[in-house]
């Protein structure tokens, strides 16, 4: 479960909203997962839902770094870019699987919404943070350095 703090809030009130949007979903998804309340449409729609409203997301995030002259742009960009091709990848994994069993749909559900998951959590404390850096929200200090390899 991710809890919201600030120690993932970039200061952007639009961005945080987003994000906090994401957030909510992964943990919807970890509770059904949880509960064993998960079933194949379910999972189906939910990961549609977060890999879109991703895509959108980082639209909107990367015109705002881009608007401001960010110096994590051009990275922000390539890392968003990884996320939704490696996404992608795992939907279409989804997708492709005919047989599934309860047991392998959970097993599957759980690896994918750890990996994406902590992927985004990284992402927005090591990536987008900086942004609000650039935009004058957080002091420079208060955010730890990018990592240039997030993938
Ligand atoms: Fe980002």
């Amino acid at each position: 479960m991710i809890r919201w703090s600030e120690k993932v809030a970039t200061g952007i009130p639009k961005i945080d909203v987003q994000h906090r949007v994401l957030i909510r979903n992964f943990n919807l998804l970890e509770e059904h997962i949880n509960n064993r309340t998960l079933n194949y449409d379910e999972l189906n729609e939910l990961l549609l839902f977060l890999l879109k409203y991703a895509e959108w997301h980082f639209g909107r995030e990367e015109e705002c770094a881009e608007e401001t002259g960010c110096y994590i742009a051009e990275l922000n960009r390539k890392q968003h870019e990884w996320y939704i091709k490696h996404f992608t990848r795992l939907y279409e994994e989804f997708k492709a699987i005919k047989d599934w069993t309860e047991e392998k749909l959970y097993e599957w559900a759980s690896r994918v919404h750890k990996e994406l998951s902590e992927w985004l959590l990284k992402h927005v404390i090591r990536t987008d943070r900086h942004i609000g850096v650039c935009m004058g929200k957080l002091k420079p200090e208060e955010v730890p350095p990018p990592e240039e390899d997030l993938t």
